[in-house]
């Protein structure tokens, strides 16, 4: 199976987040171990909207949010 990569400024890749998380490892704490986040801040949302507070590890538009290039408008797609 292909790895799917989350942050690209540090190389985390989804399966490396949810080993993490089934450690029982906290999204602050994989933050704090891996980067992730920290260098642009592009992949902040997306680990957000899977494994967040509210997030959905199993959300299909993380597919296409992935894509989106155009994070500097703050918009929220796909939530009407
Ligand atoms: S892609 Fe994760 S901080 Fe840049």
């Amino acid at each position: 199976m292909a790895e799917i990569t989350i942050c690209y400024c540090f190389n985390v890749t989804k399966a490396d987040i949810e080993e993490r998380l089934a450690e029982g490892k906290s999204l602050d704490e994989i933050r704090a171990d891996t980067g992730l986040g920290w260098g642009c801040g592009g992949c902040a949302r997306i680990a957000e909207k899977l494994w967040g507070e509210n997030g959905n590890p199993n959300d299909p538009s993380f597919y296409f949010n992935a894509m989106d290039t155009d994070s500097s408008s703050g918009a929220e797609h796909g939530t009407d």
